[in-house]
């Protein structure tokens, strides 16, 4: 080859890598547009949320022109440098590597690693640090998860009381210690960001302050980890409330006896408890029955758990109230233990269990 011929090839090579750089730029321009444009992530409403987005956005700038660009050169390399007819038997330039290359290749992307778990590393630090002491006690709520429904426990001023829906004051700091009484469970509020297992046998940790007053109002809580066929179900509800209503709320629970009485003065009609039955009991997280059980009477058609039409006929009221407060009692053949949520003795007060008891007598035995 003459010296004229070496560098005309060079101009082409030089070509060729400045083409490829050109587009993998704007192909990596694209796509971190693309991940910018999408709004990924519900409300931001714990402190902690915020940091947790901005290691998001760094880390989709950070890999999106590193995907892009491999993906680019790649297709780049594959339709510049294909087969043409009649070089089926041709063999490739010998190549002896590229020293400069190879160490540019290595040490950039371990460079990029070790910075960015360093980053998460601090951004993990400082969404589980404890809030100042000198706030007093930090609050502790115990989660119990369980098939299919979370608990939780308050200790507030030596008072202790169990709810099935979370409370919690704005822009103060909680700490959640999560429990598991039969399968591996997870506790998620996708609007504060933050989840972990609840494993049985050990207890886990994180905590969360909710933004004041951004955060007040209602956030769902959801499993986030498949633990049997009732997970979709296995969801509840937090409050924010103002820290003067937190208070407040904690002293209703403090001052009324414990027990899920509700304490209405009028007996239920029949009519109410086929609401309950269709509705459920939103404010204490009862799911309704006919959501996943089918009741001519009520017009539902859930096939989830057993036919009540059928299923119901001939028992008496004794045995539908163990049903309701304790379902894997006596479990309808062909169905399985552990579907039916075990705490409607919790999330229906007496008066309502007892009401839908008599109405589920009453139309199944016709
Ligand atoms: Cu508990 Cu999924």
């Amino acid at each position: 080859m003459s010296t004229e011929e070496d560098t005309g090839a060079r101009r082409a090579d030089r070509r060729t890598v400045r083409q490829m750089v050109i587009v993998g730029l704007v192909a990596s321009a694209l796509g971190i547009a693309l991940g910018f444009s999408i709004h990924w992530f519900p409300a931001a409403d714990s402190t902690q949320a915020d940091k947790i987005d901005t290691l998001w956005d760094v880390l989709v700038v950070a890999s999106v022109p590193i995907f892009v660009l491999v993906t680019t050169v790649v297709l780049f390399s594959v339709i510049k440098f294909r087969m043409r007819p009649g070089e089926e038997n041709l063999d490739g330039p010998p190549l002896h590597g590229n020293t400069r290359l190879e160490v540019i290749w290595t040490a950039f992307p371990a460079i990029l690693l070790v910075s960015l778990c360093t980053y998460a590393y601090i951004v993990l630090r400082d969404v589980e640090k404890a809030p100042a002491a000198a706030k007093g006690p930090e609050r502790v709520v115990n989660v119990t998860g369980r098939q299919f429904a979370w608990t939780f426990a308050y200790d507030e001023g030596g008072k202790r009381f169990q709810t099935a829906q979370l409370y919690l004051p704005a822009g103060q700091s909680v700490k959640f210690k999560l429990h598991a009484r039969d399968v591996i469970h997870d506790f998620w509020v996708p609007d504060f960001r933050l989840k972990i297992d609840a494993v049985p046998g050990i207890t886990t940790s994180y905590r969360v302050t909710p933004k004041n007053p951004q955060a007040l109002g209602a956030h769902d809580i959801v499993c986030a980890e498949l633990c049997g066929l009732g997970h979709a179900y296995m969801r509840s509800t937090v409050h924010v409330l103002t820290p003067a209503a937190y208070r407040a709320w904690v002293r209703k629970m403090t001052t009324r006896a414990p027990a899920a009485g509700g304490a209405t003065s009028k007996p239920l009609t029949q009519a109410d408890a086929k609401r309950l039955f269709v509705s459920g009991n939103p404010s204490t997280n009862a799911i309704a029955c006919g959501s996943c059980h089918t009741l001519a009477d009520a017009g539902t058609s859930g096939q989830t758990g057993p036919n009540l039409d059928k299923g119901l006929k001939g028992k008496n009221a004794a045995y539908i109230k163990q049903s309701i407060e304790n379902p894997n009692a006596v479990i309808t053949p062909g169905y399985q233990a552990n579907i039916m949520p075990p705490n409607f003795g919790q999330t229906l007060s007496s008066a309502q269990i007892d009401a839908l008891v008599a109405y589920l007598a009453k139309v199944t035995n016709k």
